[in-house]
Order: structure tokens, then sequence, then C-alpha cells
């Protein structure tokens, strides 16, 4: 392997390069980043697999001493339904000991941990002033925080917002929420909320999670999907309107395509707040008028082009426009960063079976062009092989090859793509299929070679993102994934490992380098960049090796100056004894990066490759 390591015979990797794609798909958001630890708060639950909009609250106590009901009278205009509760026991009667009530087993159980704090917030009114316990119970009855509400409301008119700070004394990762009563009457309850209090930076967001995802430094954050965004029907797709403002009055809705509902806390200023908070260029993707069924045609797709431009404005609008002021009121006066925005996901069909797209497009294009000229506009259709129909900044390449081989060479198809328009989005990308498994080894070499190949053609490649990012083990409707969690643990797969291995492309310098074997297996780059904490330069060689067998590379450097010597050389390895090897809770760290260090290297070494690897070397300068 021939490395030309003079600067000025690279060419710059673009600073947008890596990056994240964040779907709510396998409860990532809702059970997931999100820390919201109570499941349908509002009583809005609906939906083809959701039995009934009480789901998954359970009633905690039989008939007649307690008869629960869902009727219309909330307090908030966007969601009317609310709960209520008739007690007709007490202390001297058949009420359980702790009274009877409802419970909330969050997402596959709440974690609640001994000593942290924890914000539960609802609203309650009554016709009489009855007694209640909101409590987090665990998974053997013991109560790990309780706090005691009397005389709630004499007038059942009155909505009454109740908040506790509740500090568990013990440690239950899949408790439960109770409110419970011990004393006759009726009450309503409505929009049930449980958050940590240590969330990042009070944003929501669960701590180990958002961890993760900052350990990848991405560069641009694109958000909220996917097929979310389109929905199986437009009623159901991702409607940025419905998912701001208050918590409390945000309707909520069902994800038909990943079929689960979400209370939509995880809303759309949240994700511009996330992609902030991960320092990343946030990359809206809206719906166009097309879900996975329907499709609006072009006389009437004005109210979704004034969508789009309303959410644009919303986001970067001046703190008095119409929707920048309700983003301010949410407490963020100052405009986020949006500079990109994505006419929907997979909706082009280039062939015209569907043309809808093809014909609505330059409508979204031309209006957003004409109110943001400086927002960046990315289109569905593949310009790698056609040329674009119609005008746009940077075009979707999502690739998910179905065996290791095809994507290791897969980036080999932008080698011959135009050098000149847009450039590639690669919105989403993943070995898929029986060599992934839920996230191997073997994934994440082949995964490497894709990447090297982009890297490679990083003069037609803008930015690239793994999909998808999140997987709840209790949901898996999509795998393999990059970070896989429960309620309380979190592991990366070996394709997050390979990612963070790619993290300091964004912005470096590509050098020429030749890899001198026909092995269709070997794939090579290096790269080279100025480290930010001491100014010295940092040279990355990154070997992907897909074969069974272990090799033996000459690494040759050239094109330095004679004084340039290196003072550290780290050799770090993704690799495992079984190609199949995954990682998992009980074994997090099987298949993580290896560092070692390699003394005395020069211009010159020779070093092993170990069979199904991925190997990258720093040379410190
Ligand atoms: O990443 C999972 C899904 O794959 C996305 O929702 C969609 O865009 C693609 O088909």
């Amino acid at each position: 392997l021939v490395i030309n390591a003079s600067r000025s015979s690279g060419k710059q990797i673009p600073d947008t390069f890596m990056g994240v794609f964040f779907e709510e798909i396998n409860h990532a958001g809702a059970g997931g980043l999100w820390a919201e630890l109570v499941n349908n708060r509002g009583f809005e639950a609906e939906g083809e697999k959701v039995p009934s909009s009480l789901h998954p609250w359970e009633v905690i106590g039989d008939k007649p001493a307690i008869v629960v009901s869902i009727d219309q009278t909330s307090v908030f205009q966007r969601n009317r339904n609310a709960l209520r509760m008739e007690v007709h026991c007490d202390h001297s009667s058949s009420c359980l000991p702790d009274g009877v009530g409802i419970s909330n087993p969050g997402f596959w159980g709440m974690n609640i941990e001994k000593g942290k704090k924890y914000k539960v917030v609802f609203y309650v009114r009554s016709t009489e002033g009855i007694d209640l316990k909101v409590s987090f119970v665990g998974t053997n009855g013991g109560k790990l925080a309780s706090s005691e509400i009397s005389g709630v409301g004499v007038n059942a008119s009155t909505w009454r917002r109740v908040e506790r700070v509740l500090e568990a004394t013990e440690t239950n990762h899949y408790s439960s929420l109770q409110i419970t009563a011990t004393r006759k009457g009726t009450v309503w309850l409505d929009q049930v909320s449980a958050m940590p209090l240590d969330t990042y930076k009070g944003h929501g967001f669960r701590m180990n999670l958002f961890q993760m995802v900052a350990e990848l430094k991405p560069r641009i954050f694109r958000f909220p999907g996917g097929c979310y965004v389109e929905g199986n029907v437009l009623k159901n797709a991702f409607q940025w309107k419905q998912t701001i403002g208050p918590w409390e009055n945000r309707p909520g809705h069902y994800g038909d395509v990943w079929d689960y509902w979400t209370d939509d806390g995880f809303g759309f200023f949240e994700g511009l707040q996330l992609a902030e908070d991960l320092n990343a260029l946030p990359i809206w993707v809206f719906n166009n008028g097309i879900s996975h069924s329907e499709q609006v045609n072009v006389s009437a797709i004005s109210p979704s082009v004034q969508d789009a431009l309303d959410g644009i404005e919303f986001a970067i609008g001046s703190p008095t426009s119409r929707w920048g002021s309700i983003r301010a009121s949410m407490g963020h006066p100052k405009p986020f960063d949006l500079r990109y925005v994505a006419v929907g996901n997979e909706d082009c069909d280039i062939d015209k079976l569907r043309p809808f797209y093809l014909e609505n497009y330059p409508i979204f294009y031309d209006s957003i062009k004409r109110a943001y000229p400086n927002i960046q506009i990315i289109t569905n259709c593949d310009a790698s092989k056609h040329q674009l129909p119609h005008p746009a900044d940077l075009y979707d390449y999502h690739q998910y090859p179905q065996t290791a081989e095809d994507m290791f060479h897969k980036a080999k198809e932008l080698d011959s793509s135009p050098r000149v328009g847009p450039k590639a989005f690669v919105s989403e990308y993943a070995l898929n299929g029986g060599d992934a498994g839920n996230g191997t080894l073997l994934a994440a070499v082949a995964e490497a070679g894709f990447l090297i190949g982009l890297e490679k053609n990083s003069d037609v490649v803008s930015m690239v993102n793994y999909a998808p990012l999140f997987v709840n083990a209790n949901n898996r409707s999509w795998t393999p994934d990059a970070i896989v969690f429960d309620s309380y643990q979190v592991y990366g797969t070996p394709s997050y490992w390979l990612i963070k291995l790619f993290k300091e492309s964004s912005g470096a310098t590509f050098l020429n380098s030749t890899l001198q074997t026909n092995s269709p297996t070997l794939a090579a780059s290096a790269i080279s960049w100025k480290s930010p904490v001491d100014g010295k330069s940092v040279l990355r060689i990154k070997v992907a090796n897909l074969d069974k067998k272990a090799v033996i590379i000459e690494i040759s450097i050239e094109g330095l100056e004679s004084s340039v010597s290196f003072s550290k050389l780290t050799k770090t390895v993704l690799t495992s004894s079984n190609p199949m090897d995954e990682n998992s809770f009980s074994e997090p760290n099987k298949v993580v990066p290896k560092e070692s260090l390699i003394q005395n290297a020069g211009k010159i070494i020779n070093v092993h490759i170990d069979p199904v690897s991925v190997t990258s070397f720093d040379f410190n300068m």
C-alpha cells in the first residue's frame, strides 16, 4: 500500500461527511432517546395495533371497586381524551391495601434508579376532595418512590396541574408508574408524564443514548425519517405542526409504517434541538404529499408546499414571525441552523410509473428557493446514473445490499457518476439480510469497504449516514441497527464502532494511495488531519479485509519531508474470532475496536491484517 502523504496531492473530504440519521423506528425516540417514561400519556393512543386508547395502561383493582372509562373532557384542545376513574371503595370497604387506580408500564418497563430524581406531572379534576398517591413500583410490587396528593379538586369543571419530584430509594429497571386512590369519588386524569431530571442539558434526551450518538461526532443530523415521514397513509404521516408547542397539547399519532403510537414528545422542535446539541447540521425530511399508498396531485399540492415553507420558518424564521414565534415560545428564540431540507423520502419514480413526485417537486423547489435562497434542497431522484429531470443541490442515495461482497464494492457504482452537478447524500446505507444478522462483524467489515469507496468518491459524495441508528431490543421491526438499547442498557453493534473509526474523515484530506493487489476482498484508504487539540498532524490508514485469511501488507509512506518522523503509531483493530459474532447486553464489548502501540515505526512498515477485520493505523507526526 503506497501512500502519498503530501497534503497538496490530496483532496478535501466535505466537512459534512459523516452524519447520523434519526428515524422514529424500533422505538428509537418514544421509549428510547426521548426520556419520557410514560407510554400514551394522554390516553389518546389509537391505530391498527393499539387495542384501546387506554393501552398500555392497566387498571389496578376490579369492578365494582373501580370503573375506568375514557371520555372527551380534556382541557387540551388538540387531544380531547381524558381518563375517568370512579372509585367505589375506601379504606373501610373493598379497596386494595394501597388503593385502586391505574398503572403504566412505560416502554417495556421504566428504569428507576436509586438516588435519582424524576419529575412527575399530571392533570386532574374531581367532584369531591379525593386523595391520590403517585408511585414508582418495582417488579416485585415494592415502592421505589411515592408522593401523596390530598384533597384533589372540589369542582369538577376545574383541571389542576400536579407536579412532584420523586427521588427513588431503590433501583428497578422495569418499574411502572401508579396513580391510586383510597377514597370514594370520581376523578379525571390526563397528560401524565414522568421524566428523569438528568436528561442532556434538561432537553429531554436520555443520557446514555445521547452520549452514544455524540461520540460519533456527527456533522449532520437527518430526521425524522424515512418511511416514518411518509406513512402508509397520509393521515399517519409525520405532520410537524402536530408535534410542536407544549407537550400536553400535542395530539400524538400512530406511525403506521413501524406500527406504534407515539405521543410526539420528540417532535420537530426536539429534532432541531438534538441536532444543535450534537453540533450537527439538521437535515429536515418533510412529507411532500406522498405516502406509501397515496399521492397528492399537482392541482392540490399547495397546502403541502405551504406546510414545508412554514416548517422552514419555524426553524429559521425571526422570533417575531408566525412560526418562528412558536419556536421562541418553546425556549429557542435564536433560529436553528437549518441549511438542508429533503423533499420526501424514497418517493421519486424516475420511470414515471408514479408521476406525482416529478410533477410536484419543482413546485416545492421553486417555492423554497424563492423564500429561502440559501436552503439546500435534496431530491429523492438518483442522479448517479441518470441526469436529473429537475434542479437540486443534492440527491438521496440509499443502499441496503443483501450480501457482504456486494456491500463491500457498492461504492464503486459512484466511480462513474457525473463529476458535475448535484452531489450524493448517502442518507441511508447498511448491509441487510442474512450476513448482517442483528449486527455482525461481517456486516461492519463489508460496510468498511463501502465507506472507503465513499471516501474515494468524496468529490461527489457530500454526506453519509448509516440506517437505522437505534433499536429498542423489545421492538426490532428493522434489523440490524447501530445502537441497541432497552430501558437502561445500551451497546453499539460492530457497525456502530465502524462509523466511529470514520468519524475523523469529515473535513480531512483524502490522500492518494495505491493498494497494489488484485484481491477483491481488500480495500484501503489514507486520510490526514490536524488535531484540534495540539495542532499536530495525524495520518490515518484504514484497511478492510473481507477475506477469511490474514494478510501481510507493506505500507510505504511517501511525499513527507525527510525531517518528519512519527512520534507514535497506534493500531486499532475491529475483529473477532467468528465473522458472525455480534455484541449483546451480556457481551457488549465482544466486537469492539482494540488499540495497541507499534514501536519504532518508519515510513515503510510491514503490518499484519487479521481475517475479516478493519484495521486503522494512526501515525502521529
Ligand atoms: O432505514 C429504514 C427504512 O429504510 C427507512 O425508513 C426507509 O427510508 C428505507 O426504506
